[in-house]
């Protein structure tokens, strides 16, 4: 199901910006910037960190992809059939999808980070079935980069939601990912799914976010590269959300060595490319006597807050 919007129906494309070069170009393509959407809600600071242009030539930029684009006012009741559209995936936990303002959405990205073992993979298991379960049809993506999708939890929680076992599971296409470039094209190959092979793919889950680029990003100088490749990729899951309607959860540690990476340690890695880029954020700890806690932070509409649900065999439920 394609969202179209009336923006990208312009025939507008990079290329007709104004005073952009071939280096310029590679370098706004490079951290993300790849479409003439993408130029009109950057600020002028972000191109300048992209492409290294005055701001002045950035604010140029911005001007015309808005002009091109005709940005301005969208009325409430076209944005309203928007938000129609828009359905919200159970987790099971009455208090955990109350926090939530109904269930995760669909349209947006949710990350979650935590400490390991702290559920967040056990969410991305939870939102698979109960997304099946809501749509008979859909297909999830669960891209792997950590090797910590279990076939056998999946068996376990349908039958905990009385849905048939195998045939969720051919609803599930998972792919391990190996490093951050194969991650990044396993995304871009989810549109594929859907155009050329006509999956109706309503969930896409990434497991681990951060782990590869972590791992091969290493040390203050890789710094801004692992960052505009981060960005690159947001703004793909980003588009992938928008434009079909998806529901996109991806997980994220936080840095446990902050000699490693400096600041916060209880801070999510990516900072703040990870968090513009996410609607809903979650916060996910172990609480009392084998629960989780899960803290909402920075959503749009909901009141931030907290709640509590416990990990069961059988799927999430309530305290
Ligand atoms: P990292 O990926 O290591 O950062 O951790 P994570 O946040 O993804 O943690 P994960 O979702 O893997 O949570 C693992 C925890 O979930 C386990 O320690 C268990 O407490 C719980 N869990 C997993 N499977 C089951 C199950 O079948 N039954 C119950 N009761 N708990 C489970
Ligand atoms: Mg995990």
């Amino acid at each position: 199901m394609k969202m179209s919007t009336e923006a990208e129906n312009r025939d507008c494309t990079l290329n007709d910006l104004p005073g952009v070069g071939a280096a310029t170009m590679e370098k706004l393509v490079d951290s993300g910037y790849d479409t003439v959407m993408s130029i009109a809600v950057a600020s002028p600071g972000q191109l300048v960190d992209a492409t290294g242009v005055g701001e002045s030539a950035a604010r140029k930029m911005i001007k015309f992809a808005r002009d091109a684009l005709e940005m301005g006012f969208e009325d409430g009741e076209s944005l309203l059939k928007k938000r129609e559209l828009v359905q919200k995936v159970s987790t099971g936990s009455v208090a955990f999808d109350t926090l939530m303002g109904g269930g995760f959405e669909t349209g947006a990205i949710t990350e979650c980070f935590g400490e390991f073992g702290s559920g967040k993979t056990q969410v991305g298991h939870i939102l698979a079935v109960n997304m099946i379960k809501q749509n008979p049809d859909a297909t999830v993506v669960y891209i792997d980069t950590e090797n910590t999708f279990r076939p056998e939890r999946i068996v376990q929680l349908a039958e905990g939601i009385q849905l048939d076992p195998e045939e969720t599971l051919r609803k599930i296409r998972v792919a391990r990912a190996y490093n951050s470039d194969h991650q990044v094209l396993l995304t871009e190959s989810v549109e594929e799914l859907i155009n050329k092979k006509g999956f109706d793919v309503r969930l896409v889950i990434v497991d681990s976010l951060t782990a590869h680029f972590r791992a091969e990003f290493v040390g203050r100088g890789t710094l801004a590269e692992r960052q505009q490749k981060l960005n690159k990729h947001m703004h793909a899951l980003l588009k992938l959300a928008g434009n079909y309607n998806i529901c996109v959860y991806v997980t994220n540690q936080v840095s446990s060595d902050p000699a490693a990476f400096f600041g916060d340690p209880t801070k999510p890695i990516g900072g703040h490319i990870v968090a513009h880029a996410s609607t809903f954020r979650l916060y996910l700890r172990k609480g009392k006597k084998g629960s989780r806690v899960a803290k909402l932070i920075d959503a749009p509409n909901l009141a931030d807050g907290e709640c509590n649900f416990m990990v069961e065999s059988g799927g999430f439920k309530d305290l």
